[in-house]
C-alpha cells in the first residue's frame, strides 16, 4: 500500500472540503430544534458511503435520529471490519467564546498544529475521525486493495446516549456481525508518540433536585430558620469526597479493580509533562486523589463530578431570595467491573440517606454505560500496532483513557467482538468546549493509517 501517501496527497484539498461541507450541517443531538439538520446529516453521510464504494447502504430509522449502514461484502469467506462512528456533535454553547462560529470551519495555524487545524464543532468528536474512515475506504476500493469485507454504522445520538443504537445492535446481530470492530473516536498521546486506547470509563449521570420550602421566600424573613435548598444541595455535593478525595459512597469502590504494581509501572512509561499540562490549562497545581498520579486519576480510577448546578436567582444584581428549590447534574466516570446500574442504585440510596429533615431529595437517573478494557494479545491489537508502525514509524504505545464511549461494552456482549480504538484526536483539540478543532497532520495521518489496519488484519486472520 505504498500508494496510500500519495493518493492522499494528490487528493489532499478535496478530502477536506468534503469534511468541511459535512461540519456546516448543525447536528446537534441533545437540541430538538435541530432535527431537520440532524436528517441532512444522515442522507450527507449515506451519499458519502455510496460514493466511497459501498455496495448496499442504508438509512435505518429508529424512534430516534436514524443510523446509516454501509457494506461493502468481497468474499463471505474473508474477515470483516465493522467501523462505528458518530455524526452528532455537542452543543457549541458557550457560543460567544468561540473565536469563529461552530458551524462556519476555518483552518488556523496553532502552535501544536503549524500545518493547520479545522475548527468546528464536530471536528474531532466524530465527524472528522469517522470521515477518515470513509476517505480510506475510498482509497482501498478506487486502487482496487480492499482485503476484507467492511460494513460501516454511523449513529446519530452518541452524544446523548445511544439508546435507539442499543435496541438496534440487539435485533441486528446477523446483520452486524464482524470479526472486529474499529473505532476512530478517542486521542492519541502526541502527533510523534502514536498510541492505542486499551481501555475506556463506564458512566452514570444522574440529576438531583432539592425541594425545600414550597415557595422561593424573602431571605431575610426566612433565612436563617427554614432549610436553604442551594446551602444543604451543596453541602451534600460536598460531602461526597473526604479529605483524599475518595468518593465516600458507601459500596462505591467494591468492584473497583486495583492495578498491580508493575501495571502501574508501564502505564507511566508513557511520556507525560506534569508542567506542560499545568501550563495548558493555566493551573498552579492539580488536584485528585490521594495515591495516584494525574494519569491514574484520570483513567483507572473512578470519578465523581457536579457538570452543571442552578437554582435560586442568577440574574443581573442582586435578589434576597430562598429558593425552593436546587438542582445539580452529577457524573460518575466508573472504572471496568462497576456496574453502571447498581453505581446508579448506591448513589441513590446515599444521596437521599444524606438529606436533612426539611428538605426531599429527587435522584433523577439520566444515562449510563459499562467501562471497557481491551487485551492486546489479539490480532486486532496487533494489526493497529503494524498499522502505527509503518505510518508513524514508531510502536503505538497501549493507553487508557478516560472518557466514555458506552456502547463499545455492548458491542462485545452483543456482538462477541473485541473492538480497536484508533483514535487520532489530542487531549488539547477541545472537545466539547469552545473552539473543538482536529489538526490536518492527524486527519491525514488517520486516513494513511487505516488502510495498513484491513492489510495486517486481513494477513493476521
Ligand atoms: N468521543 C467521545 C469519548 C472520548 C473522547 C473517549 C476522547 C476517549 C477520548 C464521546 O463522543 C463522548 O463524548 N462520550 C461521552 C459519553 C456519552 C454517553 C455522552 C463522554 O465521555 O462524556
Ligand atoms: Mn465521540
Ligand atoms: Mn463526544
Amino acid at each position: 500500500m505504498n500508494n496510500i501517501t500519495s493518493y492522499v496527497s494528490q487528493n489532499k484539498e478535496r478530502f477536506l472540503n468534503e469534511l468541511l461541507e459535512l461540519l456546516k450541517i448543525p447536528s446537534i443531538s441533545a437540541d430538538s430544534a435541530y432535527k431537520g439538520e440532524m436528517l441532512n446529516t444522515a442522507e450527507f453521510v449515506s451519499e458519502s458511503l455510496k460514493k466511497a464504494g459501498c455496495d448496499k447502504v442504508e438509512i435505518c430509522k429508529t424512534e430516534g435520529y436514524p443510523i446509516v449502514y454501509g457494506e461493502k461484502i468481497i468474499d463471505k469467506n474473508l474477515p470483516t471490519v465493522l467501523v462505528y462512528g458518530h455524526y452528532d456533535v455537542q452543543p457549541p454553547d458557550p457560543i460567544e467564546l468561540w473565536d469563529s462560529p461552530p458551524f462556519e470551519p476555518v483552518i488556523k495555524k496553532t502552535e501544536l498544529h503549524p500545518e493547520g487545524a479545522i475548527f468546528a464543532r464536530g471536528s474531532c468528536d466524530d465527524k472528522g475521525q469517522f470521515y477518515m474512515h470513509v476517505k480510506a475506504l475510498e482509497f482501498m476500493t478506487e486502487t482496487n486493495q480492499l482485503p476484507c469485507n467492511v460494513k460501516f454504522m454511523i449513529e446519530g445520538e452518541e452524544e446523548v446516549g445511544s439508546i435507539n443504537l442499543s435496541k438496534f445492535v440487539k435485533n441486528n446481530q446477523k446483520k452486524l456481525s464482524n470479526d472486529v470492530i474499529l473505532i476512530s473516536d478517542t486521542g492519541m498521546i502526541s502527533k510523534d508518540t502514536p498510541s492505542i486506547t486499551t481501555g475506556l470509563r463506564g458512566l452514570s449521570y444522574v440529576e438531583v433536585e432539592v425541594t425545600g420550602p414550597n415557595r422561593d421566600l424573602h431571605s431575610g424573613l426566612y433565612g436563617g430558620a427554614v432549610a436553604n435548598p442551594i446551602n444543604v444541595l451543596t453541602k451534600m455535593i460536598a460531602s461526597l469526597h473526604d479529605d483524599n478525595n475518595h468518593i465516600t459512597i458507601p459500596g462505591f469502590y467494591d468492584k473497583v479493580e486495583e492495578l498491580s504494581s508493575d501495571e502501574r509501572a508501564e502505564m507511566a512509561k508513557a511520556p507525560f509533562s506534569l508542567e506542560k499540562y499545568k501550563k495548558a490549562l493555566d493551573i498552579e497545581a492539580v488536584y485528585g486523589e490521594t495515591g495516584y498520579t494525574t494519569n491514574e486519576r484520570n483513567s483507572i480510577r473512578p470519578t465523581l463530578d457536579v457538570n452543571g448546578i442552578w437554582g435560586g436567582y442568577t440574574g443581573e444584581g442582586a435578589k434576597t431570595v430562598i429558593a425552593s428549590k436546587a438542582y445539580a447534574k452529577i457524573s460518575m466516570r466508573l472504572v471496568p467491573h462497576q456496574d453502571w446500574e447498581e453505581i446508579t442504585e448506591l448513589f441513590t440510596q446515599h444521596f437521599e440517606s444524606i438529606a436533612p429533615k426539611g428538605v426531599t431529595v429527587k435522584v433523577i437517573p439520566h444515562h449510563g454505560g459499562q467501562g471497557y478494557v481491551t487485551p492486546i494479545d489479539n490480532i486486532g491489537y496487533q494489526a493497529a500496532s503494524n498499522a502505527y508502525q509503518d505510518s508513524f514509524g514508531k510502536t503505538p504505545i497501549p493507553q487508557r483513557s478516560g472518557g466514555s464511549i458506552p456502547i463499545v461494552a455492548l458491542f462485545e456482549e452483543e456482538l462477541k467482538s473485541k473492538t480497536i480504538l484508533m483514535g487520532f484526536g489530542l487531549d488539547s483539540d477541545a472537545i466539547h468546549s469552545p473552539n473543538e478543532h482536529f489538526g490536518l497532520f492527524n486527519f491525514y495521518k488517520g486516513i494513511e493509517t487505516i488502510p495498513l489496519f484491513y492489510k495486517y488484519f486481513t494477513e493476521l486472520s
